[in-house]
């Protein structure tokens, strides 16, 4: 026993640490709260994107983008919690999306963008607490390069001419327990019963470059690691073992950002070094920091808050199909919809912040995108992948607006010229381009090391990515008014609409808003359902913000459906992507 124990820890210390990866057992504790020793009966395939039709894996994301950064084990962490917590909700509403910015900010285990580890980030967790990414979007810089810790990055929000602030009432997630885990059989155990777990990874040019699909086997006995990954199912083909492996190489990376590795012979040293960690519930009480002080006033936030949304262009209209409102009589329609939780289904995309890490008037380009994401989700009955489209492309494209202002339709318009990409191909940085341009690499992009020191400017090296998912909407117009509204809403999806909003409707924390707003629209939202206050019999509209989860219900709000509404019902729109089936 003292032999095994001799012998593994030598093994872990003896790693030849590269690249994004280092090792830190010297600084490890597990955090252990009651034994477990998993003997379930294991089926030959197991995959948690998709466990009886259900995807319990989040959005997939990219490390090296805007520039490079070694923070692959920031993702895996953050990935394995994530998902965890996913599974512990039953993939309800909403998606949580674990900050690694925090992690490569502030854990000092790490070297930031120059590698780090995930047991003693997941040992970091549990006791600091951490936030999600509408408080701390990922930036590519770190401790090591420039981007040091600080009450703002783990919580933020900013508006034009106030600067930014931390931000109070972060909803806060951590780290129950946490430990190693080794070896094929107790891996798979492990992933059945509580969900992926991270692993160090002895990646090559291969893997990075040249690897597009299918089983990778590789027989090559190696016994460092310098990359991390997470591993989230298994299965067998044709007689070949494999695992099912997340990667944060971008969805254009690989199967959909996944690759799948021969299981069994410690392929590329991917079954001697995992770890696991078990989510603290923060969810059901809803558990916040409070001890930030909010010390912006409200005073002028008409003025500053506008993000200067321009008035939809009537003319611009596609219109294939007949509309929803000409073919479905309004006294069909449920008296409640909720397309987050539709017969216990949530369709809806990630919630998003667009003030952080600097104020940018895109809510234009958010209340648009997240509605297409939400539509594209639906079509597909919500199976794997995640859908989370990229806001920064069409800033940089100037599809119908910047960080100054825009107009809505002319994202779909633009959807449907020339297509959206995801996310995870040119990630928001809430700023204007140096120069606007629809370039390739300002629409979708990959860089490589060395990752940017605090004494040298060298951004490596990026370019223009070409392979991508680009999504597209078939067709799209104009909505307003109440019935037509709501038939939109229950035959494709989300809608986008302008919103006149106001100091008081800033401060909202929940509940059924009302307010006649005087001002002119001076927002963009989306609306993804209405229900019914069953204590006053009024009927309200339930509006998805970009405001952060720190905001409002989640990140959303309900308001006066008829009247005294901030003229939600005036002025909206949508889009029909195109998903093949
Ligand atoms: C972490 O959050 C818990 C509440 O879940 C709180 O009691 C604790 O003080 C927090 N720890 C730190 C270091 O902020
Ligand atoms: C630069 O980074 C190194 C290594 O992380 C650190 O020791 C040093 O203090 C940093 N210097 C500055 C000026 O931030
Ligand atoms: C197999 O993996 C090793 C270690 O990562 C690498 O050096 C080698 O190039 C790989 N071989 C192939 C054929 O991919
Ligand atoms: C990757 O593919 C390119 C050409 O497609 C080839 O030149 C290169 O050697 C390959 N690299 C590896 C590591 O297999
Ligand atoms: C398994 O076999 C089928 C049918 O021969 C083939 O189409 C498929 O590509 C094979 N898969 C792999 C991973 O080799
Ligand atoms: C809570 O807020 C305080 C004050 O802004 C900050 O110092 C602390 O780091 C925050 N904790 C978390 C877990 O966000
Ligand atoms: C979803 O709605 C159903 C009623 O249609 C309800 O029973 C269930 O609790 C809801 N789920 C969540 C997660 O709110
Ligand atoms: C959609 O997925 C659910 C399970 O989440 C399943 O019950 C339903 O049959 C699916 N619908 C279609 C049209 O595939």
């Amino acid at each position: 026993m003292k032999l095994n124990i001799l012998i593994l820890s030598l093994l872990i210390v003896g790693a030849i640490c590269v690249d994004d990866w280092i090792d830190n057992s010297k600084n490890y504790k597990p955090l252990i709260k009651s034994e477990m020793s998993f003997n379930s009966e294991l089926p030959e395939n197991f995959f948690w994107g998709d466990v009886d039709g259900v995807n319990y894996l989040t959005v997939t994301k990219n490390q090296h983008i805007p520039q490079y950064c070694g923070s692959c084990w920031a993702f895996t962490a953050t990935s394995t919690l994530s998902d965890r917590i996913k599974i512990a909700r039953k993939a309800a509403f909403p998606d949580i999306l674990i900050s690694p910015q925090v992690l490569i900010s502030c854990d000092d285990f790490s070297n930031g963008c120059h590698g780090g580890n995930i047991l003693t980030s997941y040992q970091w967790i549990a006791q600091n607490n951490i936030t999600d990414e509408t408080c701390s979007p990922y930036q590519a810089y770190g401790h090591d390069n420039g981007v040091g810790c600080s009450a703002q990055i783990k919580c933020k929000n900013c508006l034009p001419g106030k600067g930014c602030w931390a931000q109070d009432n972060a909803k806060i997630y951590s780290v129950e327990e946490h430990g190693q885990v080794n070896g094929e059989e107790n891996m798979m155990q492990e992933i059945f019963n509580r969900g992926p777990i991270g692993c160090g990874i002895a990646s090559n040019d291969y893997l990075r470059y040249n690897y597009t699909g299918g089983i990778y086997v590789n027989t090559t006995e190696v016994d460092y690691h310098n990359h991390a990954i997470s591993v989230v199912g298994w299965g067998v083909e044709n007689g070949t073992k494999y695992w099912i492996v997340r990667n944060s190489w971008g969805s254009y990376w690989g199967e959909k950002g996944y690759f799948r590795l021969v299981r069994g012979i410690n392929s590329l040293n991917i079954e001697s070094d995992c770890a696991w960690a078990v989510p603290k519930d923060t969810w059901t009480n809803d558990v916040r920091n409070t001890t930030a002080s909010n010390t912006n006033s409200q005073s002028n936030f008409r003025q500053l808050h506008d993000c200067v949304r321009q008035e939809n262009n009537q003319k611009d209209q596609v219109i294939l199909s007949p509309l929803p409102h000409q073919y479905l009589n309004g006294a069909v329609l449920p008296k409640s919809w909720d397309w987050r939780n539709i017969s216990g289904v949530n369709y809806l995309s990630v919630t998003r912040n667009q003030h952080i890490p600097q104020y940018c008037g895109s809510c234009w380009a958010h209340g648009t995108t997240s509605s297409i994401a939400d539509r594209i989700n639906i079509a597909r009955n919500r199976t794997f992948p995640d859908i989370e489209l990229s806001v920064q492309a069409i800033i940089n494209c100037k599809a119908g607006g910047s960080c100054n202002g825009g107009q809505p339709i002319s994202v779909y318009s633009f959807a449907h010229k020339k297509g959206v990409p995801e996310e995870s191909c040119q990630n928001y940085v809430a700023k204007n381009p140096q120069k606007f341009s629809c370039s390739d690499i300002q629409r979708c992009m990959d860089c490589t090391k060395p990752a940017p020191t605090n004494t040298t400017v060298n951004p490596g090296r990026c370019w223009a990515v070409d392979n991508y998912e680009n999504w597209k909407v078939g067709e799209y117009g104009t909505v307003s008014g109440a019935d037509k509204m709501k038939a939109e809403i229950f035959a494709r999806g989300p809608i986008s609409c302008g919103i006149a909003v106001t100091n008081k409707f800033e401060a909202y924390t929940g509940g059924v808003y009302s307010e006649k707003s005087l001002t002119r629209i001076n927002h963009e939202i989306a609306v993804v359902g209405w229900g019914v206050d069953e204590t006053t019999n009024t009927e309200y509209w339930i509006g998805r913000n970009s405001w952060g989860t720190y905001w409002g219900e989640d990140g959303f709000f309900r308001i006066k459906m008829h009247s005294e509404n901030l003229k939600i019902e005036t002025d909206c729109s949508w889009g029909v992507p195109v998903v093949e089936k």
